[in-house]
Protein backbone atom coordinates (compact mmCIF):
# COMPACT_ATOMS: atom_id res chain seq x y z
CA UNK A 1 0.00 0.00 0.00
CA UNK A 2 3.05 2.63 0.80
CA UNK A 3 4.48 1.97 -2.91
CA UNK A 4 0.78 3.13 -4.28
CA UNK A 5 0.33 5.55 -1.80
CA UNK A 6 4.19 7.03 -2.98
CA UNK A 7 2.55 6.00 -7.13
CA UNK A 8 0.06 8.58 -5.97
CA UNK A 9 2.06 11.44 -4.50
CA UNK A 10 4.71 11.29 -7.98
CA UNK A 11 1.54 11.08 -9.81
CA UNK A 12 -0.11 14.29 -8.70
CA UNK A 13 3.88 16.30 -8.86
CA UNK A 14 3.54 15.55 -12.08
CA UNK A 15 0.39 17.12 -12.65
CA UNK A 16 1.54 19.64 -10.56
CA UNK A 17 4.19 20.67 -12.37
CA UNK A 18 2.32 20.35 -15.97
CA UNK A 19 -0.57 22.41 -13.79
CA UNK A 20 2.35 25.36 -12.97
CA UNK A 21 3.74 25.13 -17.04
CA UNK A 22 0.40 24.88 -18.67
CA UNK A 23 -0.37 28.33 -16.29
CA UNK A 24 2.42 30.38 -18.13
CA UNK A 25 0.56 31.03 -20.89
CA UNK A 26 -2.94 32.71 -21.27
CA UNK A 27 -3.79 30.00 -24.03
CA UNK A 28 -2.79 26.66 -21.83
CA UNK A 29 -3.68 28.57 -18.34
CA UNK A 30 -7.33 26.70 -17.82
CA UNK A 31 -6.05 23.21 -18.87
CA UNK A 32 -3.00 23.95 -16.48
CA UNK A 33 -5.81 24.79 -13.75
CA UNK A 34 -7.32 21.34 -14.59
CA UNK A 35 -3.98 19.36 -14.32
CA UNK A 36 -3.31 21.27 -10.61
CA UNK A 37 -6.60 19.73 -9.64
CA UNK A 38 -6.68 16.59 -10.66
CA UNK A 39 -3.23 16.30 -8.83
CA UNK A 40 -4.98 17.50 -6.09
CA UNK A 41 -7.65 14.99 -6.08
CA UNK A 42 -5.18 11.86 -6.66
CA UNK A 43 -3.24 13.22 -3.52
CA UNK A 44 -6.07 13.47 -1.40
CA UNK A 45 -7.03 10.22 -2.36
CA UNK A 46 -3.60 9.10 -1.88
CA UNK A 47 -3.67 10.82 1.24
CA UNK A 48 -6.99 8.76 2.30
CA UNK A 49 -5.60 5.40 1.36
CA UNK A 50 -2.69 5.73 4.47
CA UNK A 51 -3.78 3.39 7.06
CA UNK A 52 -2.76 5.79 9.67
CA UNK A 53 -6.42 7.68 9.00
CA UNK A 54 -8.53 7.87 12.11
CA UNK A 55 -11.52 8.72 11.17
CA UNK A 56 -13.14 8.94 7.80
CA UNK A 57 -16.11 10.54 9.08
CA UNK A 58 -14.78 13.50 10.60
CA UNK A 59 -12.62 14.02 7.12
CA UNK A 60 -15.59 13.65 4.95
CA UNK A 61 -17.37 16.27 6.74
CA UNK A 62 -14.67 18.17 6.66
CA UNK A 63 -14.32 17.65 2.85
CA UNK A 64 -17.94 18.02 2.45
CA UNK A 65 -17.90 22.09 4.89
CA UNK A 66 -14.31 22.83 3.00
CA UNK A 67 -15.52 21.81 -0.43
CA UNK A 68 -18.82 23.77 0.07
CA UNK A 69 -17.17 26.74 0.91
CA UNK A 70 -14.41 26.82 -1.52
CA UNK A 71 -17.05 26.26 -4.70
CA UNK A 72 -19.04 29.48 -3.45
CA UNK A 73 -16.25 31.64 -2.81
CA UNK A 74 -14.91 30.58 -6.23
CA UNK A 75 -17.93 31.11 -7.73
CA UNK A 76 -18.25 34.78 -5.76
CA UNK A 77 -15.70 36.12 -6.08
CA UNK A 78 -14.66 39.07 -8.65
CA UNK A 79 -11.87 38.85 -10.65
CA UNK A 80 -10.54 42.00 -8.99
CA UNK A 81 -10.37 40.91 -5.49
CA UNK A 82 -8.25 37.80 -6.45
CA UNK A 83 -5.18 38.89 -4.76
CA UNK A 84 -7.41 39.37 -1.49
CA UNK A 85 -8.65 35.76 -1.78
CA UNK A 86 -4.90 34.23 -2.49
CA UNK A 87 -4.09 36.18 0.37
CA UNK A 88 -6.49 34.78 2.83
CA UNK A 89 -5.59 31.30 0.91
CA UNK A 90 -2.20 31.80 1.86
CA UNK A 91 -2.99 32.56 5.66
CA UNK A 92 -5.17 29.44 5.86
CA UNK A 93 -2.54 26.99 4.22
CA UNK A 94 -0.26 28.93 7.22
CA UNK A 95 -2.92 28.57 10.15
CA UNK A 96 -3.49 24.46 8.63
CA UNK A 97 0.31 23.98 8.64
CA UNK A 98 0.95 25.62 12.61
CA UNK A 99 -2.38 23.17 13.74
CA UNK A 100 -1.27 20.44 12.58
CA UNK A 101 2.46 20.52 13.38
CA UNK A 102 0.92 21.19 16.77
CA UNK A 103 -1.30 18.31 17.69
CA UNK A 104 1.84 16.16 16.22
CA UNK A 105 3.90 18.24 19.01
CA UNK A 106 1.10 17.71 21.53
CA UNK A 107 0.62 13.88 20.96
CA UNK A 108 4.18 13.14 20.57
CA UNK A 109 4.61 14.29 23.72
CA UNK A 110 2.17 11.91 25.67
CA UNK A 111 4.02 9.21 23.71
CA UNK A 112 7.42 10.54 24.80
CA UNK A 113 6.08 10.41 28.62
CA UNK A 114 4.99 7.08 27.96
CA UNK A 115 8.73 5.79 26.51
CA UNK A 116 6.97 5.15 23.30
CA UNK A 117 8.37 7.94 21.31
CA UNK A 118 12.22 9.74 20.82
CA UNK A 119 12.32 12.84 19.55
CA UNK A 120 14.96 13.39 16.70
CA UNK A 121 16.54 15.85 15.53
CA UNK A 122 14.79 16.16 12.33
CA UNK A 123 11.43 16.04 13.82
CA UNK A 124 11.54 19.14 16.40
CA UNK A 125 13.13 21.31 13.34
CA UNK A 126 10.64 20.33 11.01
CA UNK A 127 8.11 20.87 14.20
CA UNK A 128 9.84 24.21 15.08
CA UNK A 129 9.36 25.35 11.42
CA UNK A 130 5.76 24.34 10.54
CA UNK A 131 4.70 26.22 13.40
CA UNK A 132 6.55 29.13 13.34
CA UNK A 133 6.52 29.78 9.61
CA UNK A 134 2.60 28.86 9.48
CA UNK A 135 2.04 31.60 12.48
CA UNK A 136 3.72 34.54 10.86
CA UNK A 137 2.55 33.49 7.01
CA UNK A 138 -1.05 33.56 9.33
CA UNK A 139 -1.47 37.34 10.76
CA UNK A 140 1.07 38.54 7.99
CA UNK A 141 -1.52 37.13 5.09
CA UNK A 142 -4.83 38.33 7.08
CA UNK A 143 -2.83 42.04 7.16
CA UNK A 144 -2.52 41.74 3.41
CA UNK A 145 -6.05 40.74 2.87
CA UNK A 146 -6.76 44.36 5.15
CA UNK A 147 -4.46 46.39 2.70
CA UNK A 148 -5.93 45.16 -0.21
CA UNK A 149 -9.43 45.63 0.58
CA UNK A 150 -8.35 49.10 1.86
CA UNK A 151 -9.40 48.86 5.48
CA UNK A 152 -5.54 49.04 6.94
CA UNK A 153 -3.67 51.98 5.55
CA UNK A 154 -0.23 52.59 4.86
CA UNK A 155 1.69 52.70 8.63
CA UNK A 156 3.65 55.67 9.29
CA UNK A 157 5.82 53.85 12.62
CA UNK A 158 7.52 51.85 9.78
CA UNK A 159 10.86 51.88 11.52
CA UNK A 160 9.11 50.96 15.14
CA UNK A 161 7.97 47.63 13.26
CA UNK A 162 11.60 47.32 12.02
CA UNK A 163 13.14 46.62 15.64
CA UNK A 164 9.97 44.95 16.29
CA UNK A 165 11.22 42.55 13.26
CA UNK A 166 14.42 42.66 14.48
CA UNK A 167 14.15 41.73 18.01
CA UNK A 168 11.38 39.46 17.27
CA UNK A 169 13.34 37.60 14.90
CA UNK A 170 16.30 37.14 17.42
CA UNK A 171 14.16 35.65 20.21
CA UNK A 172 12.72 33.73 17.91
CA UNK A 173 15.87 32.41 17.11
CA UNK A 174 16.95 31.76 20.44
CA UNK A 175 14.10 29.69 21.27
CA UNK A 176 14.11 27.97 18.45
CA UNK A 177 17.04 26.63 19.11
CA UNK A 178 16.76 25.76 22.39
CA UNK A 179 13.73 23.97 21.26
CA UNK A 180 15.56 21.73 18.75
CA UNK A 181 18.71 21.46 20.52
CA UNK A 182 18.09 21.48 24.35
CA UNK A 183 14.47 20.17 25.02
CA UNK A 184 12.11 19.21 22.22
CA UNK A 185 9.88 17.50 24.54
CA UNK A 186 8.76 19.90 27.74
CA UNK A 187 8.56 22.96 25.48
CA UNK A 188 4.88 23.70 26.00
CA UNK A 189 5.21 26.98 27.07
CA UNK A 190 8.18 28.14 25.10
CA UNK A 191 5.87 26.49 22.17
CA UNK A 192 3.49 28.90 23.04
CA UNK A 193 5.52 32.18 23.96
CA UNK A 194 7.08 31.56 20.21
CA UNK A 195 3.60 31.28 18.49
CA UNK A 196 2.34 34.38 19.85
CA UNK A 197 5.45 36.05 18.97
CA UNK A 198 5.24 34.99 15.35
CA UNK A 199 1.71 36.13 15.21
CA UNK A 200 2.71 39.67 16.48
CA UNK A 201 5.86 39.02 13.66
CA UNK A 202 3.70 38.33 10.98
CA UNK A 203 1.65 42.04 11.36
CA UNK A 204 4.63 43.79 11.77
CA UNK A 205 6.30 42.20 8.87
CA UNK A 206 3.36 43.32 6.79
CA UNK A 207 2.33 46.49 8.19
CA UNK A 208 4.75 48.88 6.96
CA UNK A 209 4.54 47.62 3.17
CA UNK A 210 2.78 49.98 0.89
CA UNK A 211 -0.66 49.41 0.44
CA UNK A 212 0.27 48.94 -3.41
CA UNK A 213 3.38 46.66 -2.61
CA UNK A 214 0.99 44.12 -1.32
CA UNK A 215 0.83 41.65 -4.46
CA UNK A 216 4.52 40.89 -3.94
CA UNK A 217 4.02 40.47 -0.68
CA UNK A 218 1.19 37.94 -0.96
CA UNK A 219 3.55 36.15 -3.52
CA UNK A 220 5.90 36.38 -0.70
CA UNK A 221 3.30 34.89 1.66
CA UNK A 222 2.69 32.27 -0.65
CA UNK A 223 5.92 30.86 -0.73
CA UNK A 224 6.14 30.57 2.90
CA UNK A 225 2.56 29.08 3.31
CA UNK A 226 4.28 26.33 0.82
CA UNK A 227 7.30 26.18 3.25
CA UNK A 228 5.41 25.61 6.39
CA UNK A 229 3.29 22.95 4.18
CA UNK A 230 6.88 21.01 3.66
CA UNK A 231 7.59 21.19 7.02
CA UNK A 232 4.72 19.80 8.32
CA UNK A 233 5.14 17.26 5.93
CA UNK A 234 8.12 16.25 7.35
CA UNK A 235 6.43 16.68 10.76
CA UNK A 236 3.87 13.46 9.41
CA UNK A 237 6.06 11.55 7.26
CA UNK A 238 3.76 12.69 4.30
CA UNK A 239 5.60 12.17 0.74
CA UNK A 240 2.94 14.67 -1.23
CA UNK A 241 2.86 17.04 1.54
CA UNK A 242 6.93 17.65 1.22
CA UNK A 243 6.17 17.96 -2.72
CA UNK A 244 3.51 20.03 -2.92
CA UNK A 245 4.87 22.46 -0.10
CA UNK A 246 8.20 22.69 -1.40
CA UNK A 247 6.75 23.31 -5.05
CA UNK A 248 4.50 25.88 -3.97
CA UNK A 249 7.49 27.49 -1.64
CA UNK A 250 9.96 27.84 -4.79
CA UNK A 251 7.15 29.03 -6.89
CA UNK A 252 6.33 31.93 -4.90
CA UNK A 253 9.54 32.99 -4.31
CA UNK A 254 10.24 32.99 -8.36
CA UNK A 255 7.25 35.39 -8.69
CA UNK A 256 8.92 37.18 -6.08
CA UNK A 257 11.57 37.53 -7.81
CA UNK A 258 9.78 38.60 -11.21
CA UNK A 259 7.88 40.84 -9.79
CA UNK A 260 10.71 42.50 -8.42
CA UNK A 261 12.70 42.11 -10.87
CA UNK A 262 10.16 43.99 -13.61
CA UNK A 263 10.05 46.74 -10.74
CA UNK A 264 13.30 47.34 -10.47
CA UNK A 265 13.67 46.79 -7.16
CA UNK A 266 14.91 44.91 -4.22
CA UNK A 267 13.06 42.27 -2.01
CA UNK A 268 14.71 44.25 0.53
CA UNK A 269 13.44 47.79 -0.27
CA UNK A 270 9.91 46.15 -1.24
CA UNK A 271 9.64 45.07 2.34
CA UNK A 272 11.11 47.82 4.47
CA UNK A 273 10.89 50.99 1.55
CA UNK A 274 7.75 52.03 3.12
CA UNK A 275 5.11 53.03 0.43
CA UNK A 276 6.93 53.59 -2.95
CA UNK A 277 4.95 56.91 -3.61
CA UNK A 278 5.66 58.82 -0.60
CA UNK A 279 9.70 58.02 -0.71
CA UNK A 280 9.94 58.64 -4.72
CA UNK A 281 6.95 60.89 -5.63
CA UNK A 282 7.17 63.91 -6.45
CA UNK A 283 4.42 67.22 -5.35
CA UNK A 284 1.69 68.23 -7.12
CA UNK A 285 2.80 71.64 -8.07
CA UNK A 286 6.05 69.74 -9.27
CA UNK A 287 3.79 67.65 -12.05
CA UNK A 288 1.88 70.63 -12.73
CA UNK A 289 4.84 72.49 -13.69
CA UNK A 290 6.82 69.22 -15.74
CA UNK A 291 3.61 69.34 -17.90
CA UNK A 292 2.83 72.90 -17.93
CA UNK A 293 1.87 73.96 -21.69
CA UNK A 294 3.48 71.16 -23.44
CA UNK A 295 0.76 68.51 -23.16
CA UNK A 296 -1.30 68.37 -26.83
CA UNK A 297 -4.68 67.53 -25.63
CA UNK A 298 -6.86 65.67 -28.55
CA UNK A 299 -10.54 64.35 -28.36
CA UNK A 300 -12.36 60.86 -28.99
CA UNK A 301 -13.24 62.31 -33.02
CA UNK A 302 -10.16 62.92 -33.61
CA UNK A 303 -8.59 59.62 -32.30
CA UNK A 304 -10.98 58.35 -34.51
CA UNK A 305 -9.78 59.89 -37.45
CA UNK A 306 -6.42 58.78 -36.60
CA UNK A 307 -7.43 55.09 -36.12
CA UNK A 308 -9.22 55.40 -39.22
CA UNK A 309 -6.19 55.08 -41.55
CA UNK A 310 -4.19 53.10 -39.52
CA UNK A 311 -2.66 49.75 -40.65
CA UNK A 312 -0.80 48.36 -37.25
CA UNK A 313 -2.62 49.43 -34.36
CA UNK A 314 -1.47 48.56 -30.13
CA UNK A 315 -3.27 48.99 -27.10
CA UNK A 316 -1.14 49.50 -24.11
CA UNK A 317 -3.21 48.84 -21.21
CA UNK A 318 -2.13 49.79 -17.52
CA UNK A 319 -3.73 50.26 -14.27
CA UNK A 320 -6.44 52.60 -15.37
CA UNK A 321 -7.86 50.57 -17.72
CA UNK A 322 -8.74 48.48 -14.43
CA UNK A 323 -10.06 50.88 -12.53
CA UNK A 324 -12.33 52.01 -15.50
CA UNK A 325 -13.54 48.38 -16.15
CA UNK A 326 -12.54 49.72 -20.27
CA UNK A 327 -11.98 45.84 -21.36
CA UNK A 328 -14.51 45.19 -22.81
CA UNK A 329 -14.26 48.98 -24.80
CA UNK A 330 -11.61 48.24 -25.81
CA UNK A 331 -11.86 44.90 -27.51
CA UNK A 332 -14.82 46.31 -28.86
CA UNK A 333 -12.76 49.02 -30.60
CA UNK A 334 -9.94 46.56 -31.48
CA UNK A 335 -13.04 44.63 -33.42
CA UNK A 336 -14.20 47.67 -35.53
CA UNK A 337 -10.58 48.22 -36.41
CA UNK A 338 -9.70 44.36 -37.40
CA UNK A 339 -12.59 44.03 -39.55
CA UNK A 340 -11.25 47.56 -41.12
CA UNK A 341 -8.07 45.31 -42.06
CA UNK A 342 -6.16 47.24 -39.42
CA UNK A 343 -3.98 44.66 -37.40
CA UNK A 344 -4.42 44.71 -33.72
CA UNK A 345 -2.10 43.69 -30.73
CA UNK A 346 -1.78 44.21 -27.05
CA UNK A 347 1.37 44.90 -25.48
CA UNK A 348 1.22 43.46 -22.06
CA UNK A 349 4.21 44.47 -19.27
CA UNK A 350 4.41 41.72 -16.76
CA UNK A 351 3.59 44.43 -13.97
CA UNK A 352 1.19 46.61 -15.10
CA UNK A 353 -1.64 47.23 -13.18
CA UNK A 354 -2.01 45.83 -9.88
CA UNK A 355 -1.27 41.82 -9.76
CA UNK A 356 0.55 39.32 -11.45
CA UNK A 357 -1.09 38.69 -14.90
CA UNK A 358 -4.02 41.63 -13.68
CA UNK A 359 -3.65 42.40 -17.43
CA UNK A 360 -4.31 39.10 -18.95
CA UNK A 361 -7.18 38.18 -16.66
CA UNK A 362 -9.02 41.75 -17.91
CA UNK A 363 -9.09 41.16 -21.03
CA UNK A 364 -9.08 36.78 -21.34
CA UNK A 365 -12.95 37.99 -19.28
CA UNK A 366 -13.52 40.57 -22.32
CA UNK A 367 -12.41 37.42 -24.69
CA UNK A 368 -9.32 38.47 -26.41
CA UNK A 369 -7.64 36.31 -28.93
CA UNK A 370 -4.79 35.01 -26.78
CA UNK A 371 -2.40 35.44 -29.75
CA UNK A 372 -3.29 39.09 -29.60
CA UNK A 373 -1.77 39.40 -26.29
CA UNK A 374 2.08 39.91 -26.66
CA UNK A 375 4.93 39.96 -23.78
CA UNK A 376 6.89 43.43 -23.47
CA UNK A 377 10.04 41.67 -24.83
CA UNK A 378 8.43 40.35 -28.21
CA UNK A 379 6.60 43.63 -28.85
CA UNK A 380 8.98 46.32 -28.11
CA UNK A 381 10.72 45.73 -31.29
CA UNK A 382 7.48 46.20 -33.45
CA UNK A 383 6.72 49.84 -31.84
CA UNK A 384 8.61 51.40 -34.64
CA UNK A 385 6.18 49.87 -37.03
CA UNK A 386 3.38 50.66 -35.10
CA UNK A 387 1.08 53.54 -36.82
CA UNK A 388 -0.98 54.26 -33.34
CA UNK A 389 -0.22 53.33 -29.80
CA UNK A 390 -3.35 53.31 -27.46
CA UNK A 391 -2.18 54.18 -24.24
CA UNK A 392 -5.33 53.11 -21.56
CA UNK A 393 -4.16 54.16 -18.12
CA UNK A 394 -0.99 53.09 -18.16
CA UNK A 395 2.01 55.49 -16.67
CA UNK A 396 4.81 53.96 -15.07
CA UNK A 397 4.95 50.92 -17.59
CA UNK A 398 5.30 53.20 -20.59
CA UNK A 399 7.64 56.12 -19.07
CA UNK A 400 10.97 56.39 -21.36
CA UNK A 401 12.80 58.06 -17.76
CA UNK A 402 13.05 54.17 -16.68
CA UNK A 403 15.45 53.71 -19.58
CA UNK A 404 16.79 57.60 -20.25
CA UNK A 405 16.81 59.15 -16.85
CA UNK A 406 19.46 57.53 -13.92
CA UNK A 407 17.95 60.08 -11.63
CA UNK A 408 14.42 58.79 -12.00
CA UNK A 409 13.46 56.41 -9.04
CA UNK A 410 12.16 53.53 -11.58
CA UNK A 411 15.74 53.91 -13.65
CA UNK A 412 16.40 50.09 -14.89
CA UNK A 413 12.95 49.33 -15.16
CA UNK A 414 12.09 47.40 -18.31
CA UNK A 415 9.14 49.68 -20.22
CA UNK A 416 7.19 49.28 -23.28
CA UNK A 417 8.95 50.87 -25.95
CA UNK A 418 5.89 52.86 -27.03
CA UNK A 419 7.27 56.19 -27.77
CA UNK A 420 8.91 54.53 -31.04
CA UNK A 421 5.35 54.32 -32.14
CA UNK A 422 4.54 57.02 -35.16
CA UNK A 423 1.77 58.17 -32.88
CA UNK A 424 1.11 57.56 -29.22
CA UNK A 425 -2.23 58.68 -27.79
CA UNK A 426 -2.42 58.32 -24.08
CA UNK A 427 -6.16 57.64 -22.81
CA UNK A 428 -6.39 58.46 -18.89
CA UNK A 429 -8.51 61.11 -16.83
CA UNK A 430 -5.62 63.76 -15.95
CA UNK A 431 -2.05 64.54 -15.32
CA UNK A 432 -1.47 62.56 -12.10
CA UNK A 433 1.11 60.51 -11.28
CA UNK A 434 1.20 56.30 -11.74
CA UNK A 435 2.03 54.00 -8.91
CA UNK A 436 5.61 55.48 -8.47
CA UNK A 437 4.11 58.95 -8.39
CA UNK A 438 6.50 60.57 -10.75
CA UNK A 439 5.54 62.55 -14.07
CA UNK A 440 5.80 60.88 -17.58
CA UNK A 441 7.81 62.37 -20.68
CA UNK A 442 6.18 60.44 -22.81
CA UNK A 443 3.44 63.05 -22.58
CA UNK A 444 5.23 65.52 -24.12
CA UNK A 445 6.74 63.99 -26.23
CA UNK A 446 6.12 65.48 -30.22
CA UNK A 447 4.76 61.97 -31.11
CA UNK A 448 2.39 61.90 -28.21
CA UNK A 449 -1.41 63.35 -28.02
CA UNK A 450 -3.76 62.88 -24.89
CA UNK A 451 -7.27 62.21 -25.15
CA UNK A 452 -7.88 63.19 -20.92
CA UNK A 453 -11.03 61.00 -19.40
CA UNK A 454 -12.47 57.45 -17.82
CA UNK A 455 -10.88 54.78 -20.64
CA UNK A 456 -13.97 53.54 -20.87
CA UNK A 457 -15.98 56.54 -21.43
CA UNK A 458 -13.31 58.09 -24.11
CA UNK A 459 -13.17 54.24 -25.76
CA UNK A 460 -17.16 54.52 -26.55
CA UNK A 461 -17.00 57.57 -27.48
CA UNK A 462 -13.89 56.72 -30.41
CA UNK A 463 -16.05 54.13 -31.24
CA UNK A 464 -19.43 56.30 -31.71
CA UNK A 465 -17.10 58.71 -33.80
CA UNK A 466 -15.59 55.90 -35.75
CA UNK A 467 -19.44 54.83 -36.13
CA UNK A 468 -19.85 58.24 -37.66
CA UNK A 469 -16.65 58.29 -40.35
P1 LIG B 1 0.30 53.32 -13.12
O1 LIG B 1 1.69 53.76 -13.39
O2 LIG B 1 -0.06 53.05 -11.71
O3 LIG B 1 -0.66 54.43 -13.75
C1 LIG B 1 -2.02 54.23 -13.83
C2 LIG B 1 -2.63 55.47 -14.46
O4 LIG B 1 -4.00 55.16 -14.70
C3 LIG B 1 -2.62 56.68 -13.57
O5 LIG B 1 -1.62 57.59 -13.96
C4 LIG B 1 -4.05 57.26 -13.69
O6 LIG B 1 -3.98 58.59 -14.18
C5 LIG B 1 -4.70 56.37 -14.75
N1 LIG B 1 -6.11 56.09 -14.45
C6 LIG B 1 -6.68 55.82 -13.26
N2 LIG B 1 -7.99 55.65 -13.40
C7 LIG B 1 -8.27 55.79 -14.72
C8 LIG B 1 -9.46 55.71 -15.48
N3 LIG B 1 -10.66 55.47 -14.92
N4 LIG B 1 -9.38 55.91 -16.82
C9 LIG B 1 -8.18 56.17 -17.39
N5 LIG B 1 -7.02 56.27 -16.71
C10 LIG B 1 -7.07 56.07 -15.39
O7 LIG B 1 -0.08 52.01 -13.94
P2 LIG B 1 0.80 51.04 -14.83
O8 LIG B 1 1.43 51.77 -15.96
O9 LIG B 1 -0.08 49.87 -15.10
O10 LIG B 1 1.99 50.61 -13.88
C11 LIG B 1 1.81 49.76 -12.77
C12 LIG B 1 2.61 50.26 -11.60
O11 LIG B 1 2.23 49.50 -10.43
C13 LIG B 1 4.10 50.09 -11.78
O12 LIG B 1 4.80 51.16 -11.18
C14 LIG B 1 4.37 48.79 -11.03
O13 LIG B 1 5.70 48.69 -10.57
C15 LIG B 1 3.40 48.93 -9.87
N6 LIG B 1 3.04 47.64 -9.23
C16 LIG B 1 2.61 46.61 -9.99
C17 LIG B 1 2.32 45.40 -9.42
C18 LIG B 1 1.89 44.25 -10.29
S1 LIG B 1 2.21 42.76 -9.82
N7 LIG B 1 1.28 44.45 -11.42
C19 LIG B 1 2.40 45.23 -8.03
C20 LIG B 1 2.77 46.34 -7.26
C21 LIG B 1 3.09 47.54 -7.88
P3 LIG B 1 -5.20 59.61 -13.98
O14 LIG B 1 -5.50 59.59 -12.51
O15 LIG B 1 -4.67 60.91 -14.46
O16 LIG B 1 -6.33 59.10 -14.80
Amino acid sequence: METVINIGYLVAAVLFILGIKGMTKPKTAVRGNQMSATGMLVAIIAALLDNNVVSYEYIIIGVLIGGAIGAFIAKKVAMTDMPELVAALNGIGGGASLLVASANYLESQKLAEMGQFVPTYDWSIAVILSILIGAVTLTGSFIAVGKLKGKIGDAKQVRLFKWIVKLSLAALLAGAAYFAAVDPVNSDLLIAGLIVLCLILGICLVMPIGGADMPVVVALLNSYSGLAGAAAGFVLGNNGLIITGSLVGASGIILTSIMCKAMNRSLTNVLFGGSMSESSGVSRSENDAFYEGKVKFSSADELAMLLDGAQNVVFVPGYGLAVAQAQHATRELAGMLEKQGAKVKYAIHPVAGRMPGHMNVLLAEAEVPYDQLVEMDAINPEFSQTDVAIVLGANDVVNPAAAEDPNSPIFGMPILDVHHAKTVVVVKRGLSPGFAGIPNELFIRDNSLMVAGDAKKVLQDTISALKDL
